[in-house]
């Protein structure tokens, strides 16, 4: 083998570094770094980071600089004189080790602290959100405000969110790059987390993932985040919490009774026959303003075919009465305000239309994919528990075709029903 000497690699060498250097630079966007300083918790783990890579990089020039100058200064020469031998060096010995020692202080007690802040508990006046993990979607509980929604969280800029983390089934692990954190859902233990966006952060969609290994969809467990303004979250909130906005199953309501008028106020204007007036859907993060890093680009997968023609035709009463009941979906999923649909085994559904994503952010919400999804779920993300429902599918979980379950054009009927539920 031929040697390679210094003055040869060394040209190579730099190339090496200076074209490292380049790729490290230049204007890409990083959307999921970790590297930021919106949240109080990802500034505190940054100032760290930055300390510790302070320290760390003094140590590694003044060690990689002191090697290589006695590498040099003391090869082994032609004729050289034989090197001294000497066994010990008390005052070397007692340098070397309190110079570490003294870094290790250096490096611990900052990191303590941060330690000890970050695992505080959340300041008084936290809006406190339930994060519970399933095999593969989050389900997101804001118990002080009565909502249940599911992979797509809103949090008002400025303001301190608590996340109380639990799983349903097995381990999973709740991150937000660009927040901070990254804390584990462990099964019988609750764990808790805390995070305040800046007030300034502005209203902007965010990815996050699930970064702990569950099952063969843990990839396909992903999550959306939107920091909003206070009056955004606020009329987002207000409506998440009210009831389903297309109810045929709902309890025929009492007619209203016209409300007296005080004897001082002017009379009642009579009725006018108009439309009745469309129910508020309440804020939703404008689907023009994502992102392309947070828009789902999983494609559907090859022969899973579904006539889309028939989407345009579909019925949502007859959606909401028929197909929801027969495909079994009511079995699974809860949409407040329909009887007996009470189940939190699957995603809760009563605003579902109010998603830009389904399947826990693997596609995009539209009625084409929706069909899909419905029709062979298990098809289109691998273990989902959810069954296939398309009659004449073959279902990859039971193994066999099914032989009940909805027709395409039951199928579009659903999708109707659920695309209301805005
Ligand atoms: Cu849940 Cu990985």
């Amino acid at each position: 083998m031929p040697k390679l000497r210094l003055r040869e690699a060394g040209p190579a060498l730099l190339f090496m570094v200076v074209l490292l250097t380049l790729t490290a630079c230049g204007d890409t966007v990083y959307p999921n770094t970790t590297f930021t300083r919106f949240t109080d918790l990802n500034s505190s783990i940054l100032s760290l980071w930055d300390r510790l890579l302070f320290w760390g990089t003094i140590v590694f020039v003044v060690v990689e600089a002191a090697l290589i100058f006695t590498i040099i200064r003391y090869r082994k020469r032609p004729g050289g004189p034989e090197a001294k031998q000497i066994h010990g060096n008390a005052i070397l010995e007692i340098t070397w080790t309190a110079i570490p020692a003294i870094i290790l202080v250096l490096i611990a007690v900052p990191t303590v602290k941060t330690i000890f802040q970050t695992q505080a508990p959340a300041p008084a006046g936290a809006l406190k959100v339930q994060v519970i993990g399933h095999q593969w979607w989050w389900e997101f509980r804001y118990p002080e405000l009565g909502i249940v929604t599911a992979n797509e969280l809103y949090v008002p800029v400025g303001r301190t969110v608590s996340f109380e983390l639990t799983t349903k089934d097995v381990l999973h692990s709740f991150w937000f790059p660009a927040m901070g954190g990254k804390r584990d859902l462990i099964t019988n233990r609750t764990n808790y987390m805390w995070f305040t966006p800046n007030a300034d952060l502005g209203t902007q969609a965010w990815n996050g993932f699930c970064t702990e290994y569950c099952g063969s969809s843990h990839a396909n467990m992903r999550i959306r985040l939107y920091t909003v303004q206070p009056d955004e979250f606020e009329s987002w909130a207000k409506h998440q919490a009210s009831p389903a906005v297309f109810n045929p199953l709902a309890p025929a309501a009492p007619p209203a009774t016209p409300v007296a008028n005080a004897s001082n106020r002017r009379p009642a204007v009579p009725a006018v026959d108009t439309a009745p007036a469309q129910p508020s859907t309440g804020y939703v993060f404008p689907i023009e303003k994502l992102p392309a890093h947070v828009v789902p680009q999983t494609p559907i997968p090859a022969g899973l075919d579904f006539d889309d023609a028939l989407l345009a035709g579909g019925d949502a009463t007859r959606g909401a009465t028929q197909g929801f009941m027969l495909g079994g979906c009511i079995g699974c999923h809860a949409i407040n305000g329909v009887p007996g649909a009470v189940s939190n085994i699957g995603p809760n559904l009563t605003h579902v239309a109010s998603r830009h994503t389904i399947a826990s952010g693997l596609y995009k919400f539209d009625g084409p994919t929706l069909a899909r999804w419905i029709k062979n779920a298990r098809h289109m993300k691998p273990g989902v528990i959810m069954n296939t429902i398309g009659r004449g599918e073959y279902d990859p979980g039971m193994k066999m075709t099914v032989t009940a379950g909805l027709d395409d054009r039951q199928i579009a009927d659903v999708v109707a029903y659920l695309m209301s539920l805005k």
